[in-house]
């Protein structure tokens, strides 16, 4: 079993998971099940401001990736769209740029949309696998990114060590995902996150599950100071997060 943080969460527990192994499973079932109306359910959800939050994660790595020869990982990539984002930021120099994602389903659709990248052969890669053991190299990677993702993995910490691993030192990873706005509009925000967005994510996609998973998943995810204090621990010497939209999202950022 994972080492129990000191909030008592070592990673995502699904509903009906009772080990870091099913939980794994139930993760991946989930997302395959939602693949064909993912993109559209994200956009409508968000009010797509999820492109914008994408784009402004992707704008903050720019410098490593306009370095010649640079490679960038997208872990958790889903169908792609954090990828594409950073394949635009890096229009210039074109650095090796590869998706991750251990549902072959959602994969595909990334492979779909990838197409009109693919014309002028600067389409990312993606490969299909487990975010916490991934078949590259260690310090092969100048950015790790992971949009959304992160907050899904069975063992957060393993997840950070993996991260570490992979990156060259002076690397950087960011991962950008849901927070909890505080405040009064904070307030308004649960009743939308928590009540609303369930009904219409099942309403639309036709499966129970995925969308009342999400607000239970953001609420057991670690607060950004219990989450940097891990970043720190998985080895990474600067740590920070920025709140995106009222802190709907953020961005963390570590650099080794
Ligand atoms: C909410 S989606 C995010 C997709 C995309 N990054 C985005 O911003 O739209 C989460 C994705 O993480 C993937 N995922 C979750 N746990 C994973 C793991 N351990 N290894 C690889 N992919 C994983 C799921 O299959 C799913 O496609």
């Amino acid at each position: 079993m994972p080492e129990i943080g000191k909030s008592g969460v070592a990673g995502s527990v699904p509903e009906g998971a009772s080990d870091p192994q099913s939980a794994a499973q139930a993760v991946r079932e989930m997302f395959t099940s939602i693949a064909p109306r993912y993109d559209l359910l994200n956009h409508l959800l968000s009010l797509n401001v999820d492109r914008m939050w994408w784009r402004r994660a992707a704008r903050t790595f720019r410098q490593t990736l306009d370095r010649p020869g640079a490679r960038a990982l997208d872990l958790c990539c889903g169908t792609g769209d954090m990828t594409f984002a950073l394949r635009r930021q890096a229009a210039e120099a074109a650095p090796q740029i590869l998706g991750v994602d251990f549902s072959h389903a959602m994969l595909q659709r990334a492979s779909i949309k990838s197409a009109a990248f693919a014309k002028n052969g600067s389409a990312p890669g993606w490969i299909e696998a487990d975010a916490l053991n991934l078949p590259f190299p260690g310090e092969h990677f100048d950015l790790v990114t992971s949009a959304f993702g992160f907050r899904n993995l069975a063992d957060y910490d393993a997840g950070l060590r993996e991260i570490v691993r992979l990156l060259r030192p002076g690397g950087e990873c960011g991962i950008l995902d849901f927070g909890e706005p505080k405040g009064a509009f904070g307030a308004l925000y649960r009743v939308y996150f928590r009540r609303v967005l369930p009904q219409v994510g099942t309403f639309i996609s036709g499966v129970r599950g995925p969308y009342a998973y999400l607000p239970a998943s953001v609420e057991r995810f670690p607060q950004p100071e219990e989450m940097l204090t891990r970043m720190k621990n998985a080895g990474f010497s600067e740590a920070s997060w920025t709140p995106y939209t009222f802190g709907i999202a953020g961005l963390y950022r570590g650099k080794k």
